[in-house]
């Protein structure tokens, strides 16, 4: 099964997901990875490992929806079965969500702290314990149907770098099992909630 994941920063979960297809019984291909900026290691990750990659950003097109418009063509080139948003910062349009399917991962228990600051917000708000969502795209900022968590605990002495640490830690086998779940499976959404078999 083909995907075409997004990527805006480190990539640490396109890392995971590209280590994960090693394995042929994985059944996931990255057919490409795309970006809304260049010069990112997320990019530097799939070129290593051989993946073709665009970069469409929004700062090139006249309007949101003129970048909606275009980023769905970049991805429909490749004809993935679903589409995966690991770490992606740009909030997805219209034209982009009505054609595929989108997994994204969040750093936080939504729906607790969604948005771009999860884990400060998580931080600041004294949380004692945190986690990452699994979760289909829809309209909403991290609104979309859950498919999966995973809990963490957060530390008295903990700064947003350690604790997105070890969320992380946890994020990435649990991206990677619902990605190949989906692959391997598929996924279904049905009013506003997700399942795979
Ligand atoms: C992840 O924790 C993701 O949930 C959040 O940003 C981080 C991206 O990390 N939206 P990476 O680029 O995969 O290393």
């Amino acid at each position: 099964t083909g995907i075409v994941v997004l990527v805006s920063g480190s990539g640490t979960n396109l890392q995971a997901l590209i280590d994960a297809t090693a394995d042929p019984a994985y059944g996931v291909r990255i057919l490409a990875v795309g970006a809304d900026r260049a010069g990112i290691s997320g990019l530097h990750r799939a070129a290593a490992a051989g993946i073709p990659t665009f970069v469409c950003r929004v700062e090139d097109h006249a309007t949101r929806a003129a970048w909606d418009e275009a980023l769905a063509e970049r991805i429909a080139d490749h004809e993935p079965a679903f589409v995966v948003s690991a770490g992606f910062m740009k909030i997805l349009g219209p034209r982009v969500l009505g054609q595929h399917v989108v997994l994204n991962t969040h750093p936080a228990l939504l729906p607790a702290f969604p948005g771009a600051h999860a884990v400060r917000d998580a931080l600041a708000a004294g949380a004692t314990v945190t986690g990452c969502t699994v979760h289909v795209v829809d309209a909403g900022v991290d609104t979309g149907p859950v498919l999966a968590q995973a809990t963490v605990e957060v530390r008295p002495d903990d700064t947003e770098d350690t604790l997105h640490e070890r969320i992380k830690a946890v994020e990435h086998p649990l991206l990677v099992t619902l990605v190949g779940r989906a692959a391997r499976e598929g996924i279904t959404v049905t009013d506003g909630k997700a399942s795979i078999p």
